[in-house]
């Protein structure tokens, strides 16, 4: 395994076996039936795709092992080497409806997706906590760019430097566009705040209704505590010459506000005034704490 490198795709930083497969991503057109999973990397990706697996399976964890409807890294196993199949395969090999990951920002989605008005939902987080955990999760997949040191890791968020771009793009696009085309955004410190309330909204966006006692299943499977001895969320699944674990495990601490022990007084100010900068007159409701 060798740490990959960035190449730019319409002005954004990808992992290089992306952006070589460009054409055949861009050109995937899902079922209407598919659903989107939309993040910033370290956003709560796995987090809402359990919810979501869940709540497919009416709280049924061994029923997600026999019949996942997750396609884990649809545009990243594609770099996997035959015989692995690709993500764009494994794809392809399943019945829709299939929920579908993606970090890319909205302006490279496919755009079958909204052609055919897939249903989408895209959880954000603030941006300092984002930051972290992207910072933790760069130095222990051995796939990533190496990330340096922690100041300098810094720097490379705020210019939009990281693999998938600026989070402040990722973040204020998704925002812009989710009247429009029907965008279902959480943010991960309402998950953190109130779990039971962002599974009933999920469940009302898919369209579904699972009893009150499923429905506390559900929450009580998807808390951190238990993802993080899930070995299909914990991703212990992923060969460790990969995901180093041992580095730092994948579930880290899940906690909001865990900056404030890794960003100096000076780091804050700077970041902060840059970040009033990039977002601008934005009404994104982000909170770091709570
Ligand atoms: P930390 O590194 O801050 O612990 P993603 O799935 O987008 O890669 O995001 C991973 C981050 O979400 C990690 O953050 C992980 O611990 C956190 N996470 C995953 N499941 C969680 C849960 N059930 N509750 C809280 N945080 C969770």
């Amino acid at each position: 395994i060798h740490r990959l490198k960035l190449k730019d795709v319409h002005g954004v930083p990808l992992l290089e076996p992306i952006a070589q497969s460009w054409e055949s991503i861009s050109a995937f057109c899902p079922d209407p039936s598919d659903l989107l999973i939309a993040t910033y990397p370290k956003a709560g990706t796995t987090w809402t795709q359990e919810i979501v697996d869940l709540l497919l399976h009416d709280g049924d964890a061994e029923a997600c092992k026999r019949a996942p409807t997750i396609v884990r890294n649809p545009f990243l196993e594609i770099v996997a080497p035959p015989p692995v199949p690709s993500g764009l395969e494994l794809l392809s090999r399943m019945t829709p409806p299939r929920v579908i990951k993606t970090h890319l920002p909205i302006q490279l989605v496919p755009g079958g997706f909204w052609k055919n008005k897939c249903k989408v939902i895209y959880t954000a987080r603030n941006a300092k906590d984002n930051l972290v955990s992207y910072y933790h999760f760069d130095r222990m997949n051995l796939s990533h760019p190496d990330p340096g040191p922690w100041d300098g890791y810094v720097r490379k968020f705020m210019k939009g430097e990281l693999a998938w771009g600026s989070w402040y793009d990722h973040v204020k696009g998704y925002w812009r566009a989710k009247e429009e085309r029907n965008i279902l955004y959480l943010f991960y410190e309402d998950m953190k705040e109130n779990p039971r309330r962002e599974v009933e909204r999920i469940m009302r966006y898919l369209g579904l209704s699972v009893p009150r006692g499923v429905l506390e299943k559900i929450v009580r499977l998807t808390s951190f505590e238990v993802m993080k001895d899930n070995p299909m969320a914990n991703y212990t699944f992923i060969p460790n010459i990969v995901f180093d674990s041992s580095v730092s495990p994948f579930m880290r601490k899940g906690a909001v506000g865990d900056w404030t022990t890794h960003f100096s007084p000076e780091q804050t100010e700077l970041f902060d005034e840059d970040y009033a900068r990039q977002m601008g007159s934005t009404s994104i409701p982000f909170r770091s704490s709570i």
